[in-house]
């Protein structure tokens, strides 16, 4: 198959950008859909394909806009509708795509759906979410918990039934029971499609189905006392029967219209993970694979997860891999700054479409956010894991450059989160300017993939090596340039011999942006935290490699 005929989200990059944080326009010190018009030029230097973003709808922000107050509309803070069509088409003009945040499993409970299924007991919108009366002793119905903290129940004192809500209490949650509530989401979907957005990345579709008798979720008897959700196991909250099909009507409306995309929130094991690509592939173009950014960091760790995400991929599933995003630790905090070159290299050549976060490029971290400033309601919720679990420090400003709030706002009062505080070494016009940079090692990256058959749509194999800390694959695609992936997951420096992959290969990139020309591959010198991507000379015999 040439690579004309595979799907711009099978070969293409998406980046999510998480608009609050992206680039201020109107000096408010939050980051704007105009912020993201004016730094297109950037975002089309990193040739990356589609940009998703984070919720942009009108919120009262207790989630930081994952909790939808109107679907159809923009928040003030980040524009209108006007400004959205304007990024639209200017995204597209630019040869990019965009994903929209759609959030259908709860609304804010703001959302006027919920203010009329909240006024009376009898309302038509009353099922529209899920009530329940107190339990036999009184008291939330079940023991369910909120991912945020505390009981998933929250009590209506005037019409004395709990709503259920797994995350903040201001985040209720829609009954998809109830025969017009699909619909009347699906209609959200056209909405969106109708004005021209490339797809969705659909938040939660695997927790859209609740237990109909209610019934208490077991303890999890390998709980590690830390992460109170983790207390249970949700077999009555996430991946229950009849998800699929409810998945699959989404898809539906997808459908519908042309070269569009679903990509789905799914943490879940692996082989039910698959699953979502729905029965005949009716369901996620893309179930997110969060395996990467939960994996340890150990070549061979990262060697299984690959090998079996592999095996288990439905026939036709397209693979796709996440290192990173707004719900969990930076990379570079993740794995340490001097692995992240690693990774990205690691994501950016794996078999599968990449999804990047912003600033990953740079190589950027996690920062400490003082109590008096955080903003997460799981950091507000348990303020003892705020430093462990709090997503705050994910979602810091992006720094554009070394001024007085590193280019992201001019506000009088600053950028709505701290700025990292070395973003006067970590910003892209510092990076920009040197040549062995990250944001340059990620573009070298990109742009070979863009280019490379093989590391977009080709197919992919792991190579044995002496080493426990190396993680060696090949990627490889008939008629064109096959690729070898060097990948030194530890800090000494080793010597390889994967001359079973021919004589001799040219550096087509190596993460230090130091090393070119031709290696030889009996005596492959591998610096410790070194990545290398070697264009081979030469026909591969695959099977040979095993
Ligand atoms: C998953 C989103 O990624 C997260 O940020 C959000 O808090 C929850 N869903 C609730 O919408
Ligand atoms: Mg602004």
């Amino acid at each position: 198959m040439s690579v004309n005929e595979w799907a711009w989200w099978q070969k293409g990059i998406v980046y999510q950008i998480y608009p609050m944080s992206f680039q201020d326009s109107d000096q408010d010190g939050y980051g704007d859909l105009q912020g993201i018009i004016d730094r297109l030029d950037y975002l089309q230097s990193l040739n990356v394909d589609a940009l998703w973003l984070s919720p942009v709808y009108p919120s009262p922000l207790h989630d930081n806009g994952y909790d939808v107050a109107d679907y159809c509309g923009i928040h003030p803070l980040f524009g209108d509708l006007e400004t959205f069509d304007r990024l639209l088409e200017e995204v597209h003009a630019a040869g990019m795509k965009l994903l929209m945040d759609l959030v259908p499993n709860h609304t804010s409970d703001e959302h006027h759906w919920f203010l009329e299924s909240r006024s009376s007991r009898d309302n038509p919108k009353r099922d529209w979410y899920i009530w329940h009366d107190p339990g036999p002793e009184g008291g939330p119905p079940n023991n369910w918990l909120s991912h945020f903290g505390g009981p998933a129940w929250t009590l209506d004192e005037a019409s004395g039934q709990y709503y259920l809500h797994q995350f903040d209490t201001h985040q209720p949650e829609l009954n998809y029971r109830h025969p017009d509530v699909l619909p009347a989401m699906q209609e959200v979907m056209r909405f969106w499609l109708d004005r021209g957005v490339d797809g969705f990345r659909v938040d939660v579709i695997y927790r859209m189905v609740k237990d109909e008798l209610f019934r208490d979720e077991p303890a999890n008897p390998d709980w590690d006392g830390i992460f109170p959700f983790q207390s249970l196991i949700h077999c009555r909250t996430q991946d229950l029967a009849g998800t699929q099909k409810l998945v699959a009507q989404f898809r539906k409306v997808v459908d519908e219209y042309s070269d569009r995309v679903m990509v789905g929130e799914v943490y879940l094991p692996l082989d039910r993970l698959v699953r979502y690509y729905g029965r005949d592939l009716s369901g996620c173009h893309l179930p997110f694979n969060f395996h990467l950014l939960l994996c340890e960091w150990k070549a061979s760790a990262v060697r299984r997860l690959v090998e079996e995400y592999e095996s288990l991929l439905p026939p036709g599933g397209w693979p796709n891999w996440v290192a990173s995003n707004h719900d969990r630790p930076r990379s570079a905090t993740r794995v340490t700054p001097r692995q992240a070159r690693v990774s990205n290299m690691l994501l950016l050549t794996l078999r599968g479409t990449p999804t990047v976060y912003y600033a990953e490029e740079l190589g950027h971290e996690s920062v400490d956010i003082p109590a008096d400033v955080v903003r997460d309601p799981i950091s507000l919720n348990l303020p003892e894991l705020a430093n462990s679990m709090g997503r705050d420090q994910a979602r810091t400003p992006m720094p554009w450059d070394g001024t007085c709030q590193a280019g992201f706002t001019r506000s009088a009062e600053g950028p709505w989160l701290p700025l990292t505080p070395d973003y006067e070494t970590i910003n892209v016009a510092a990076q920009q300017e040197r040549a062995d940079s990250h944001l340059n090692l990620f573009r070298a990256l990109t742009r070979l993939r863009r280019q490379a058959p093989a590391l977009s749509v080709g197919d992919y194999s792991s190579l044995d090596t002496p080493y426990e800390e190396v993680f060696a694959f090949l990627r490889t695609h008939p008629g064109s340039d096959s690729y070898l992936i060097c990948l030194n997951f530890g800090p000494r420096d080793l010597q390889l011999d994967v001359s079973c992959c021919g004589a001799r290969a040219e550096i087509a990139v190596s993460s230090s942006m130091k090393r070119r020309g031709v290696v030889d591959l009996s005596g492959l010198d591998l610096a410790g935290a070194e990545g290398l991507l070697l264009r081979l000379c030469g026909p591969v015999e695959k099977p040979d490699l095993q």
